[in-house]
């Protein structure tokens, strides 16, 4: 597996975009399934301060993850 994506799905970050975002990794994922693997996750701790929503990628935290950097993170690994 060359991603390994963990999705926060806490409250903070699911309402700051991170279900949004999982449909869309989802996508991707569809895409190159065995090069992504998606886990959503319980509350990383990180969602404090306005830093959600929160991804973790490859064990590197992605703090505001929009939907633009998260996808542009992962086709960087596996294009
Ligand atoms: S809810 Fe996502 S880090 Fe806390």
């Amino acid at each position: 597996m060359e991603v390994k994506v963990k999705i926060c799905m806490g409250t903070h970050c699911t309402m700051m975009g991170n279900l949004n975002l999982e449909e869309n990794l989802e996508r991707l994922q569809s895409e190159y399934p065995d090069q992504i693997e998606i886990e959503a996750v319980k509350c990383l701790k990180y969602c404090e301060n306005n830093k959600a929503p929160v991804v973790e990628l490859n064990g590197k935290i992605i703090t505001n993850a929009s939907a633009e950097i998260v996808m542009s993170e992962i086709l960087e690994v596996v294009k």
